[in-house]
């Protein structure tokens, strides 16, 4: 069952054979592999390298054989090389000799590389269709919890902000993945069918036609790159690493968020885990997760990086790496989108606790000190007499807007009534300019 032994005095090692053997993770993408064997027929025939009853037998029994694999009736089995192989051995045992005229001016490694480029751009436009709607559901949260909230530096609590504005950076965040998702991949939109194995064929076969078939805007330019090139997956995996790094971030707040000493929010129980042994507990699995599966699609990345880098033009074996990395970092991406889409619809928002923090930060220390600049005092003077007043503050357990005015002036004499107002926190969210605050 290969394509391939007529050179070959003898079989192959059965160890060699499994180790050698693809089937077991590219027989996910037979839909592509038969769509490109189709436009490859079809084009065969128009430019009269089969003939018309020749192109019509194939196509027909291509098309069968992936309605049989689609219905279960066809068990597409592991002992095949590889799914190149499967479809081609299949068709040929169905409809005889003029089944072996496919793979006429074409290539295993143009053929892997169309079906690949195929797939990719399938599920990566599935991934964009979650990723828009965990921003919908990102922006709903934002816009419907416009409280009030500490905003950290070093996690300390820094100045004013709300939660709608904090979640709002995250929508920005993944506005950029998915924008840089979308021009990887407009780069990669050209079809290498027709380069055959490294150098084209000597038939005249037409590589515009099959592209336009096969949906791609143009077929690539140079043989040799369109077999070699693998940066499309580069490309794509870094986008899923940032937009990791984004979810891995959000996750960790969710961790901290929830935790008992911050209690800014509550993860529904229907993303959460419970303990064995300690009753009370309900962790945040669903975020962990998330923070820890980074890593791993990062591996991913760096596994096809190092497995190119070293590779001479044009097809290598190692290439055949590329596959189990790129399907592990684009199946967990997806998997954790789809989580963070859930925790975030169905979190819960202490908007108490929030304010409480506020509260208990000094978060319009800085603005104090803006105010005393406004009076006509140097900044670096302002900041140490701010410096003072909060720790005065700490000592006796007041936030700044509770210090009386008696006190604050023995502090600086500058400082008047209207103080209060300036300080005041929604005051400062209006006067940084970010969102309106609800009341
Ligand atoms: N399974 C191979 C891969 O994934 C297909 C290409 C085989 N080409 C070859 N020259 N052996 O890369």
């Amino acid at each position: 069952m290969k394509l391939w032994g007529g050179r070959f005095d003898k079989e192959v090692e059965q160890i060699m054979d499994k180790f050698n053997s693809s089937i077991k993770f590219d027989k996910r993408f037979y839909y592509e592999d038969i769509q490109g064997s189709l436009a490859h027929v079809e084009m065969l025939y128009q430019s009269k390298i089969v003939s018309k009853e020749e192109y019509l037998v194939i196509e027909k029994e291509l098309k069968q054989i992936l309605n049989d694999i689609e219905s279960g009736e066809l068990i597409i089995a592991d002992s095949y090389e590889d799914i190149h192989s499967f479809v081609e051995i299949e068709l040929t045992r169905r409809i005889g000799d003029v089944g072996k005229k496919l793979h006429t001016g074409r290539s295993r490694n143009d053929q892997v590389a169309v079906d690949m480029k195929l797939y990719t751009k399938k599920i990566t436009n599935l991934l964009l269709e979650k990723l828009n709607k965990l921003n919908e559901v990102v922006e709903v949260l934002a816009n419907n919890n416009n409280y009030l909230m500490p905003g950290y530096t070093h996690l300390q609590r820094a100045q004013v902000v709300t939660f709608k504005y904090h979640l709002l950076a995250y929508y920005q965040m993944f506005k950029r993945d998915i924008l840089r998702i979308n021009n990887a991949l407009v780069i990669m939109d050209e079809s290498p069918l027709g380069c055959g194995a490294l150098a084209g064929t000597t038939h005249n076969i037409d590589r515009e036609l099959t592209a336009n078939i096969l949906g791609f805007s143009k077929p690539v330019d140079n043989f040799m790159d369109g077999v070699s090139d693998r940066d499309y997956l580069l490309e794509l995996m870094s986008c899923f690493a940032i937009l990791m790094m984004h979810m891995s971030r959000i996750s960790e707040e969710l961790i901290i968020w929830s935790s008992q000493e911050f209690k800014f929010v509550t993860i529904d129980s229907s993303y959460s885990t419970g303990s064995s042994i300690m009753p009370q507990k309900k962790n945040p699995d669903g975020a962990e997760l998330i923070r820890g599966k980074t890593g791993r699609v990062y591996g991913n990345l760096i596994t096809l990086l190092v497995t190119l880098k070293g590779l001479t033009l044009t097809y290598n074996k190692d290439m055949q790496e590329d596959k189990e990395a790129f399907f592990d970092a684009i199946d967990t991406t997806a998997d954790c989108v789809t989580i963070l889409t859930g925790m975030l619809e169905t979190l819960k928002v202490n908007p108490d606790n929030l304010k409480k923090a506020v509260k208990g930060g000094f978060l319009n220390a800085t603005a104090l000190a803006d105010y005393l600049v406004n009076k006509g005092m140097f900044f670096r003077d302002a900041h140490e007499v701010v410096g003072k007043i909060v720790q005065y503050g700490e000592q006796n357990n007041l936030a700044i807007e509770d210090i009386e005015l008696t006190k604050l002036k023995q502090f600086c004499q500058l400082i008047e009534d209207s103080v209060y107002q300036y300080i005041d926190y929604e005051n400062l969210l209006k006067m940084g300019n970010k969102v309106e605050i609800r009341k």
